[in-house]
């Protein structure tokens, strides 16, 4: 066990409906798997590649394995990974991922949101959430994101949110069929000594039920 998990953080209400985040569950196969089917034009392009087809690793019956792999990680203090939730409906993940600890103390953030819930506030409440409680609660110092420089609705979360650009990495991942360029993005704890959330809140964009 580690500190941080589980947890259900949130809501916070935006202008798409309130958001919240918990522990995945068995039963998010259905939902998550008809959200990810419908939704792959919106996704794809921006995931891992695999050798597996969309449709194929997107079914009901791919989730439990899925499952898995994170409850695993999570009970391992590898990772704390989450369901975003809108109006109590899987519509995305949050997951920080790679937790490393000792002198490091850091891990790296990744996040999705519905097709039908974007351009509405919820990815940000989302990583708001999910990086106070990992600075908070779960004991790290820093978070990284890395972005397509093509990824704009994504750059301009961690814009919003204060994470800092800090660097170039080169044919970095493989995504969508190639290895692809990525921007790296960071935040340490001296970086929001409010919390984002309080941020988000101060700025407008987000408010407490
Ligand atoms: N160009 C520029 N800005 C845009 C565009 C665009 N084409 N589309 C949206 N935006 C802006 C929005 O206006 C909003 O900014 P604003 O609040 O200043 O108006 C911002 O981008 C998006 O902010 P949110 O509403 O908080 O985010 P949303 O809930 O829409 O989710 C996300 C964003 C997660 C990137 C979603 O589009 C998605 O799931 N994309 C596919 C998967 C993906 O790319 N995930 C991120 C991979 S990188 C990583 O995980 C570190």
């Amino acid at each position: 066990r580690h500190p941080g998990w589980p947890a259900r953080l949130g809501p916070l209400l935006v202008p798409v409906g309130r958001v919240a985040l918990r522990p995945p569950r068995l039963l998010d196969g259905g939902a998550w798997s008809h959200v990810r089917t419908r939704d792959r034009a919106h996704l794809e392009r921006w995931e891992p590649t695999s050798t597996v087809d969309w449709a194929d690793r997107n079914t009901v019956l791919a989730w439990p394995g899925q499952w898995g792999a994170l409850r695993g990680m999570a009970r391992r203090g590898q990772a704390l990974p989450f369901v975003i939730t809108v109006d109590d409906e899987l519509a995305g993940q949050v997951t920080i991922g790679n937790i490393v600890r000792g002198a490091l103390r850091s891990a790296w953030i990744g996040y999705w949101v519905a097709g039908d819930r974007v351009r509405g506030g919820v990815a940000s409440v989302a990583v708001a959430l999910a990086t106070d409680h990992a600075f908070n609660v779960a004991g790290l110092h820093r978070l990284e994101a890395t972005v397509r420089p093509e990824n704009a609705p994504s750059l301009r979360v961690l814009q919003k949110l204060g994470f800092r650009e800090e660097g170039l990495f080169r044919r970095y991942l493989d995504v969508d069929g190639a290895w692809r360029d990525h921007l790296c993005f960071a935040i340490t704890t001296e970086d929001a000594p409010e919390g984002l959330v309080a941020r988000l809140i101060g700025s407008g964009r987000a408010q407490r039920p």
